[in-house]
């Protein structure tokens, strides 16, 4: 009797704590992780950036042509404004990146050819080609490629593209036509791209640069005008956007005074260490709520907040009703996306949601009893 009273009282808790949840509910109709705000007052890139660090919380950052859209969006005036990439001169600083927003690189000796990569010419190598193995090759020389598409155009993943051009022209290409340059090693190594590239040799949409975002995130989108950006031949270290020009980004001296771009972030990460529920209370009092990831966007920006948290996981708004059998966000928001990583499947009763903060930070199932820093939404 008495263990019967308990689990009917142990489903009400349940239901009410389901019907708390409901009541979070995201006001907007789409709540963003951040927002950018454009600012009239001319300024230098290091005033810019401290006017920005002051009142938001950096300059912009722009993860994908997604974001890209939206900063134009929020942009007052056709003009040249400063956004928070800017140029490391002097020493070589220069960085791998994938070209697909999200693949983060990876150092893997075996993917290169000997000796490579190895700025074998008198330009800097900073595009890269696969044959049987990896070479770097100056990105102004010619070859064929292959373009990821994750719609699955016509039932393919990779589509290759017989005609030989630059990288950035096989870059461009493939952000018009399909998704991005194939990137990252799942695709690089696949069945599929092994096909398609028989023995040729092809660009793979790996590059290396000199340039940083001001709140040091390893962003790899670029954007570049390449009627009037030359990375190499000038010493114009600081980025802009030419609102006229597509929003195409360029580079001028940094004591120039121009409008710009800040960037704000709608979330927060808590450094404290508090059970699943504890922290759900903690952010609807304090801020807004725990918060949802309905994009690879999404998720990317808070990965990068993730590693400083000082717990193994970090508590997301992601929450398992056992009662009726399913996952949701605490927000209400419903996403296709989903980060899960693929061991963690225990659908059980008083588990939540949360990201791993190191590897590849994908989500997993924790007992809500467990003490972990969290995000909160701040509106
Ligand atoms: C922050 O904004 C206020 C109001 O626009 C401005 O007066 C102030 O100078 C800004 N902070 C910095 C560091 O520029
Ligand atoms: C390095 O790349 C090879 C494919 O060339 C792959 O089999 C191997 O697992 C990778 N190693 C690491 C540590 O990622
Ligand atoms: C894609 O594949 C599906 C099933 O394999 C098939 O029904 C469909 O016709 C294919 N579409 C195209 C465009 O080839
Ligand atoms: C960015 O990448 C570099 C090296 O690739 C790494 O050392 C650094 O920790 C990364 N930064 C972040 C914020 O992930
Ligand atoms: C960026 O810095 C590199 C050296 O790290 C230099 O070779 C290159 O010219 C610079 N590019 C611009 C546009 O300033
Ligand atoms: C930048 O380039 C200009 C013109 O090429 C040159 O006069 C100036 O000395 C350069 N500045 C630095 C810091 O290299
Ligand atoms: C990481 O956390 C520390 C302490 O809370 C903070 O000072 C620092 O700015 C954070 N770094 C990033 C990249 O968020
Ligand atoms: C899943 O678990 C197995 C065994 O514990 C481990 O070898 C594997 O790497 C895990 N996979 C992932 C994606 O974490």
């Amino acid at each position: 009797m008495k263990e019967k009273s308990f689990s009917c009282d142990r489903a009400t808790m349940q239901w009410s704590l389901f019907l708390l949840l409901l009541m979070g509910q995201c006001v907007f109709i789409t709540c963003h992780l951040y927002e950018y705000h454009f600012i009239k007052e001319q300024m230098s890139w290091d005033e810019a950036r401290a006017y920005c660090r002051e009142n938001y919380t950096d300059l912009a950052k722009v993860f994908d042509l997604t974001d890209m859209r939206r900063l134009q969006d929020s942009a007052q005036s056709q003009t040249e404004a400063w956004i928070g990439l800017y140029n490391i001169t002097g020493g070589d600083n220069r960085r791998w990146h994938w070209s697909l927003p999200g693949e983060e690189y990876t150092e893997n000796k075996t993917c290169w050819g000997a000796g490579q990569p190895n700025d074998y010419s008198a330009n800097p190598e900073n595009c890269v080609m696969t044959g049987d193995k990896w070479a770097d090759y100056p990105c102004s020389d010619k070859f064929q490629f292959i373009c990821y598409d994750e719609t699955t155009k016509d039932n393919k993943t990779f589509h290759l593209i017989e005609t030989s051009v630059t990288w950035t022209q096989a870059q461009n290409y493939c952000r018009q036509h399909h998704t991005d340059l194939a990137s990252g090693l799942d695709q690089i190594y696949s069945e599929e791209f092994k096909k398609l590239q028989t023995s040729k040799e092809l660009w793979i949409g790996l590059f290396r640069d000199s340039w940083r975002w001001s709140d040091g995130s390893n962003f790899s989108f670029r954007y570049w005008d390449m009627d009037s950006f030359n990375d190499g031949l000038n010493n114009r270290t600081c980025a802009t956007t030419l609102l006229e020009r597509s929003g195409r980004w360029s580079s001028a001296g940094c004591d120039q005074r121009k409008p710009f771009f800040c960037y704000d972030d709608n979330m927060i990460l808590i450094h404290e260490e508090k059970t699943w529920e504890e922290a759900l209370y903690y952010c609807r009092e304090k801020h807004h709520d725990l918060v949802s990831i309905t994009s690879l966007q999404e998720q990317a920006w808070l990965q990068e907040m993730a590693k400083n948290a000082s717990t193994p996981f970090v508590w997301l708004g992601l929450r398992y009703t056992c009662t009726l059998g399913f996952w949701f966000w605490v927000t209400d928001e419903v996403s296709a996306y989903s980060n899960w990583d693929s061991n963690s499947t225990d659908d059980v009763c008083d588990v939540s949601g949360a990201m791993d903060a190191a590897g590849e930070q994908k989500w997993v199932s924790k007992a809500d009893n467990n003490k972990f820093n969290f995000f909160c939404s701040k509106h």
